[in-house]
């Protein structure tokens, strides 16, 4: 079979096929790249084996370009990168590999296009589009990987258990491409990875958080969790979430499963926003449920305070993944903290300093944290769901109401530290601090309306009291 070579490729595959006749080395674009434009995905990565030197061929291919781009070689594993426009061209030279039981490094020999073929994951990950002269385009399938495309297939060429003890990581990838491609795995090698799971123990939590938040990513997260927990993997890295497994039931009450419920609110978040970060925040939001579950005689099950436990959960399993700790965690862990408070407020408590005092609380993220609370509705009893949407809409509503007549999103309070201490003659301290508070509690309470003057009257009464 031969590859339909766009033309916006032509100019590139051109190149590699003089370059490679110019150091005699046969050369051919891997992995990633032909699996994705097979599958009609794009793809920036473009990988290129040679069977000779990958280095001697990216700098023959580099000399081509105009302008010549910048070359980044490895001599030590015998690779070079380039950019050229948007995409990033990797050369090396066909291997052969061998492992060894402890340890993920393996013995690196030159190799035929074969051996190189071998040495990879699964069979779509294995085909190869050959550049050179006399078959130019052909695509080169050692391992029915074009099969396996149509059937939506994940398989290990060789046997899955040598594929997943040579890198471990690979029965994450596995996953993930199931997950990303909704493709299934083959039950043999699904059992491979299965009776491999503890390999996982050698691999980097780096490189673990990475394909997880592909998985993250992808269109229904909810398939590559379920899988990562089927295969024994989920538990080794996450055991916060695979702890909400199960459903409890006393005195004939059941709760409800609270690792479905998450997944099933993942995909809800994942259906309306590509933000890895609230997607994170789904995930992470009732982790707090497994220690704050309480059952209460003749009445049931209860989690108050969850969201707390949840909330401080976050930096802990985001440390645990290498995942960062900036404001990205901050972010997360603010919508988790924050997630229960809307449905919380019904029409017989939502007051207009409640309501305020979400709008101050959650600022910037209100909107993201609204697409969550909608995303949690997940109750399988209609007249219950519907109950819980009717509140959803009525909270929105009075939130987009006060948000136009008070400002409060965002919102700084009208008097400043130095104000106070102007008026007051004083130098920084507490006692500033205590007045700021009080201002800023007296307007979210509607004591006094969000203007200067009432401020000012209010700062001048507190102030005299707090300083006396
Ligand atoms: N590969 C492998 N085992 C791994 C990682 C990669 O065999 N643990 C091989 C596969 O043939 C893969 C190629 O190296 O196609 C390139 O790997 P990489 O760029 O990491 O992944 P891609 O398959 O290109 O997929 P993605 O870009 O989505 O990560």
């Amino acid at each position: 079979m031969v590859f339909e070579i766009k033309a916006y490729e032509r100019k590139i595959f051109n190149l590699l096929s003089e370059a490679a006749l110019e150091i005699n080395a046969p050369t051919y674009i891997v992995g990633g790249y032909v699996r994705d434009r097979l599958l009609g995905r794009s793809c920036k990565d473009l990988d290129v084996v040679c069977v000779g030197s990958g280095i001697e061929l990216a700098e023959a291919f580099a000399k081509k370009l105009k302008p010549v781009p910048r070359l980044v070689t490895y001599a030590r594993f015998g690779t070079a990168m380039l950019k050229h426009k948007d995409l990033e061209i990797e050369f090396v030279g066909a291997r052969r590999e061998s492992y060894r039981a402890d340890s993920r490094k393996p013995a690196v020999e030159e190799g035929t296009l074969e051996d190189d073929q071998n040495r990879r994951d699964f069979t779509i990950n294995a085909l190869a589009i050959s550049v050179n002269k006399q078959d130019f385009g052909a695509i080169i399938d050692p391992f029915n990987g074009l099969a396996d495309l149509a059937k939506k297939r994940i398989v290990t060429p060789l046997n899955p258990l040598s594929t997943f003890s040579d890198d471990p990581l690979r029965m994450l990838r596995a996953i993930r491409f199931a997950s990303q491609l909704n493709f299934k795995i083959d039950p043999v090698t699904f059992e491979g990875i299965q009776s491999m799971a503890p390999r996982l123990s050698i691999i980097s939590k780096e490189r673990i958080a990475s394909e997880i938040n592909k998985i993250i990513l992808s269109n229904k997260p909810s398939r590559g969790f379920l899988l990562l927990d089927e295969a024994n993997l989920l538990k080794q890295f996450f055991p916060e979430l695979t702890a909400l497994k199960g459903v409890e039931i006393r005195e004939k009450i059941a709760h409800k499963d609270n690792f479905l419920h998450t997944l099933e609110v993942l995909d809800n978040v994942a259906r309306n926003s590509d933000n890895l970060w609230l997607r994170w925040a789904a995930i992470m939001h009732d982790v707090g449920k497994a220690s704050a579950k309480r059952f209460h005689e003749g009445q049931g099950w209860t989690f108050h305070g969850h969201e707390v436990v949840s909330a401080r959960l976050v930096p802990k399993v985001f440390k645990r993944l290498k995942l960062p700790l900036d404001h990205k965690m901050k972010y997360t862990q603010k919508i988790v903290a924050l997630h229960h408070r809307p449905i919380s407020l019904t029409k017989e408590n939502i007051s207009d300093s409640a309501i305020r005092r979400l709008l101050f609380d959650a600022g910037d993220e209100l909107d993201d944290l609204m697409l969550l609370c909608k995303a949690d509705i997940t109750s399988k009893n209609k007249e219950k769901k519907e109950r819980f949407i009717r509140n959803y809409e009525y909270v929105s509503e009075k939130l987009k109401e006060l948000e136009e007549k008070d400002k409060i999103r965002n919102w700084q309070p009208p008097i400043s530290g130095e104000m106070i201490m102007e008026y007051f003659e004083i130098k920084p301290s507490k006692e500033v601090g205590y007045i700021k508070v009080a201002i800023r509690e007296a307007i979210l309470d509607g004591l006094i309306s969000n203007e200067y003057e009432a401020a000012f009257e209010f700062m001048k009464e507190k102030g005299a009291e707090i300083l006396r």
